[in-house]
């Protein structure tokens, strides 16, 4: 595992303020404060996040979440569901555990997350699709419930975030009931964040420059908004703290106490068209694209993830694959 030190920051007020329009010297301040960054960063992006992941509430990412969780959980835990009750750690919107809701991988859940803006859209976004969830604000590293608590604690792209990932999973591992499960997906493995963020630098640069040419101007986005762009970007330098190699998180996992830990990789090719293709997605006017394009994206990437699974896998090793999820079990 790749990491940086960082000094930890909660403001206890935050559930009752998101602040999406952080000013320049708050972003300056969060330069040299990670946890200050997740706030401002996500606070930042939740209103307008499920559009830039094209994250949906229907079929597409209910399959998608499922996808993820049927990957890596034995098919005999498969044939037992629903869990009762479930949490989500840095829930973002809520794209995991409401679509695993969705799914009938659990009954009811909480959706958490550092950041107040997210938390405000997930439950949001439950209680519009009549889920059974309640919301709150919470670190990873000191997860506010019980010990014994939780049937399912799950997470997707959110312990490359969290500064001490083991501090995090022996969290886990407290509140989750015995026999109780973890699991954790859509993690960037050392190899695949390479590839990934040099193509999707490349693109931003490409595209923010001929857009600039003349006719083009109906591509281009206001300054305004790709300064501010710019401005949060800069933090992702601070809230990306890990990438992980599959061995890392078992290990990891292992130490915080769960048994029954395995890992599993995806996604090859499919993040290396991915990246470049959300990158371009956010540098043009929102709907410019249309949705041939989006039609366009969605199929093009499902072909590669399943040239991915079935031909790559067999000869590129489980540590080149972009994502990388991990499961465990606390000990009964
Ligand atoms: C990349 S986003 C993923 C969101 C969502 N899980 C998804 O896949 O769409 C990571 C999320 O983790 C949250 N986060 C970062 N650090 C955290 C921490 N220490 N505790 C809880 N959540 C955290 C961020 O606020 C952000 O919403």
């Amino acid at each position: 595992m790749t990491s940086t030190d960082q000094t930890p920051h909660v403001d206890a007020d935050a559930e009752l303020k998101p602040n999406p329009h952080a000013t320049a010297e708050q972003v300056e301040a969060a330069l040299k404060d990670t946890k200050l960054a997740q706030i401002l960063y996500h606070d930042w992006e939740a209103e307008t996040y499920d559009d830039k992941w094209s994250i949906s509430y229907d079929q597409r990412c209910i399959d998608y979440a499922r996808g993820r969780f049927d990957a890596i959980v034995p098919e005999e835990v498969q044939r037992e569901l629903p869990y009762d009750r479930a949490l989500e750690l840095g829930c973002g919107t809520g794209f995991f555990l409401l679509n695993l809701i969705q799914a009938g991988v659990a009954r009811r859940g909480s959706v958490t997350d550092l950041s107040p803006g997210m938390v405000k859209v997930a439950t949001r976004n439950g209680q519009g699709l009549g889920l059974d969830i309640d919301g709150k604000v919470a670190d990873a590293e000191g997860i506010p419930y019980e010990d014994n608590t939780f049937d399912l604690v799950v997470g997707h792209a959110v312990l490359h975030h969290i500064p001490d990932v083991e501090k995090s999973l022996r969290e886990v591992v407290r509140i989750l009931k015995p026999g109780g499960r973890f699991v954790f997906a859509g993690e960037p493995t050392s190899a695949g964040n390479v590839y990934a963020r040099n193509l999707s630098t490349l693109t931003w640069h490409l595209s923010t420059s001929i857009t600039k040419l003349p006719g083009l101007e109906s591509w281009r986005r206001p300054q305004s908004e790709l300064d501010e762009s710019s401005r949060a970007a800069a933090l992702e330098a601070v809230v990306d703290l890990h990438t992980f190699d599959p061995e890392d998180l078992e290990r990891m996992a292992t130490n915080a106490g769960a048994v029954e830990v395995a890992t599993a990789s995806e996604e090859f090719t499919a993040a290396m068209l991915g990246w470049p293709i959300r990158t371009f997605e956010a540098s043009v006017p929102p709907g410019r694209l249309g949705w041939g394009w989006a039609k366009f994206a969605f199929n093009s990437w499902t072909t590669l993830s399943w040239v991915d699974a079935n031909v790559w896998r067999r000869v590129v090793p489980k540590g080149w694959f972009y994502n990388v999820m991990v499961t465990g079990v606390k000990p009964s």
